[in-house]
């Protein structure tokens, strides 16, 4: 075990080794990564688990809407001073919280290395309080989802049919397994008709990875394009509870309990602490892989 690993050990331990730190991200946007954490994070709970949602697509922020919120505070205020962590915590249904990453803030489209430690350092505060925090992050491979991504345990891809999807979840694994030293990434292949599909997406963005990168994927399932999602959105309900029989829902129920089932990548471990000790050491963010202690 080289230093690295034993640090990645450590911190995780330190972190009470219980909390998992799930990062939703896709390279394309509008591929379903917004409806994805939030299903997920009401199932999540459902079984009891403590969650907390991320939204780190910071600006852009749409948690909110999915569950029909109309919050207060976001990050930014946590950020600027103006609320205290938990004024800016929202709360969901199954009383998933929620911290708002703001709509139409433009300050917080690129945070700064003070930014992101004030909001680590908030984060701190509250990890125990968790079992299971999901990051909604925006799309792309800005510095943001290079940050939360990186700093998370776990990266979910989400994908579509569209070559389009596929280029650009290529061009996230890419980033994020070089620049953020994320190394194994779940893959869901969204609004497609069969397993087989999925299968075939899946093999694709895995051919062109494994000649080029060393980073690893898992097939984690994959939805069927269900019109109830849609329906539930303008609805400000999770799927998963306006229409729990849909086949998105079912779906979704079948993706969560793989997710939490089969034990997770070792390889990310560290979570938000290492990524707290890779700040301090000026080092994630800026995309460096972390140094050897
Ligand atoms: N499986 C599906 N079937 C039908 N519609 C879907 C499905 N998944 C997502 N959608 C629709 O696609 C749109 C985009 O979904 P969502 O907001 O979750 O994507 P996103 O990846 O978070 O987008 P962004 O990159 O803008 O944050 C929504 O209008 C949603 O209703
Ligand atoms: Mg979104």
């Amino acid at each position: 075990m080289d230093q690295a690993e034993s640090l990645r050990r450590m911190m995780s331990q330190q972190s009470g080794g219980e909390v998992r730190v799930i990062a939703v991200t896709s390279g394309k946007g509008g591929v379903g990564k917004t409806n994805v954490t939030s299903n997920i994070a009401i199932l999540a709970a459902q079984t009891g688990k403590r969650v907390l949602i991320v939204d780190g697509d910071l600006g852009l922020a749409n948690v909110e809407i999915v569950f029909g919120l109309t919050p207060r505070y976001h990050l930014g205020h946590l950020l600027d001073g103006t609320a205290e962590l938990r004024q800016v915590l929202a709360t969901g249904p199954e009383g998933v919280r929620v911290l708002p990453g703001g709509s139409g803030v433009r300050s917080l489209t690129v945070l700064d290395d003070a930014q992101k430690l004030r909001f680590m350092s908030a984060l701190d505060t509250i990890e125990d309080e968790f079992d299971l925090v999901l990051i909604d992050t925006g799309a792309g491979i800005g510095d943001n989802v290079l940050f939360f991504v990186g700093g998370a345990q776990e990266a979910l891809l989400v994908l579509t049919s569209e070559p389009t999807s596929l280029t650009d979840a290529y061009a996230a694994v890419k980033v994020l397994s070089l620049e953020g030293g994320v190394e194994h990434f779940n893959v869901l292949v969204n609004q497609v008709a069969t397993e087989q599909q999925a299968r075939e997406i899946y093999e694709k963005l895995c051919t062109v990875t494994r000649r080029f990168l060393k980073a690893r994927l898992k097939l984690l399932g994959q939805l069927p394009r269900d019109e109830n999602i849609h329906r539930a959105v303008l609805l400000q309900r999770p799927v998963v509870q306006a229409f729990p029989h849909s086949p998105a829902s079912r779906a979704l129920k079948a993706v969560a309990d793989k997710l939490f089932t089969e034990p997770p990548p070792q390889s990310n471990v560290g979570g938000l602490k290492f990524l707290w000790q890779r700040l301090l050491r000026g080092g994630a963010g800026a995309g460096a892989v972390p140094p050897a202690p």
